[in-house]
């Protein structure tokens, strides 16, 4: 029912017939999820995120008439109607597929939670447990959204900053590092915000200023990131 749903609101233009074509003949990456790393062939370093946020954005991007490609880590969510799905699991995966992808883009919102380090090595069988403490090395994946960042030209990038201090600064430090157009502040320190809900509450920082957003559904939150990248394009 929600898939038929969102197909006849997306050929109605929802309440708006004005947005329903109004990103048509644009491309965009869109990652969402978390990103998981083998330890052995029973365990993996992840984290928190369902993909709501990035699959709202996804779907949001699609019902404008956008050709959505999203880079999806592992969730239980339905894919959103008009959009095409790739899954991946590790942060190097991630990397090969949404690089790929942005070849062909007019933009990218990196959305995804990605491990920033990995285990070294990866044991092909099940670790054993032993007496004593156990240590695993871990090494630093590659930063997908500075790589797109760096290769950017002229298309939009729009990063995600997920805080729990000094968020401000920490966020506009990735804006600048990262070489995004805006990025999307989300604190823990927020109720109702971040990981696995289904509101977020966010803030918009680009380098002329930040606009501060009430909470709200994720889905409205969509609709205002793609309204600002609307904006961003014209
Ligand atoms: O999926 P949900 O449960 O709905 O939760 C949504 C969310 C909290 C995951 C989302 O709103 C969010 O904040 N996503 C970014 C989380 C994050 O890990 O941010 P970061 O501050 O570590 O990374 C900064 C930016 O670089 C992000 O755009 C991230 O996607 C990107 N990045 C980070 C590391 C890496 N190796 N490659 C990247 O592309």
């Amino acid at each position: 029912p929600a898939d038929i749903a969102a197909f006849v609101g997306q050929l109605l233009g929802g309440e708006n017939p004005e947005k329903k074509k109004s990103l048509q003949g644009r491309r965009f990456v869109v990652t969402a999820g978390a990103t998981i790393e083998a330890i052995d062939p029973v365990r993996f370093i992840s984290n928190h995120s369902s993909g709501k946020m990035g699959y709202a954005i996804a779907g949001a991007l699609a019902a404008r008439g956008a050709d959505v490609t999203l880079v999806s880590g592992r969730t239980a969510l339905p894919t959103p109607a008009g959009v095409r799905r790739t899954d991946v699991l590790s942060a190097a995966e991630m990397y090969d597929a949404a690089t790929a992808a942005f070849d062909r883009a007019d933009g990218a919102v990196m959305c995804a939670a990605v491990a920033d380090y990995t285990p070294d090595t990866v044991s092909e069988t099940k670790i054993k447990k032993c007496g004593g403490e156990m240590c695993i090395t871990l090494r630093r994946t590659r930063d997908i959204a500075a790589e797109l960042g760096a290769r950017k030209g002229s298309r939009l990038l729009v990063g995600f900053a997920l805080e729990t201090h000094d968020e401000q600064a920490n966020a506009e430090a990735k804006l600048a590092k990262k070489n995004f157009d805006f990025i999307v502040l989300n604190s823990l320190r927020d109720a109702g915000a971040g990981f696995r809900g289904d509101t977020n509450k966010v803030t918009f920082i680009d380098r002329s200023g930040r606009e501060e957003l009430p909470l709200m559904p994720k889905s409205e939150v969509a609709e205002r990131i793609a309204d600002k990248i609307e904006s961003l394009l014209k």
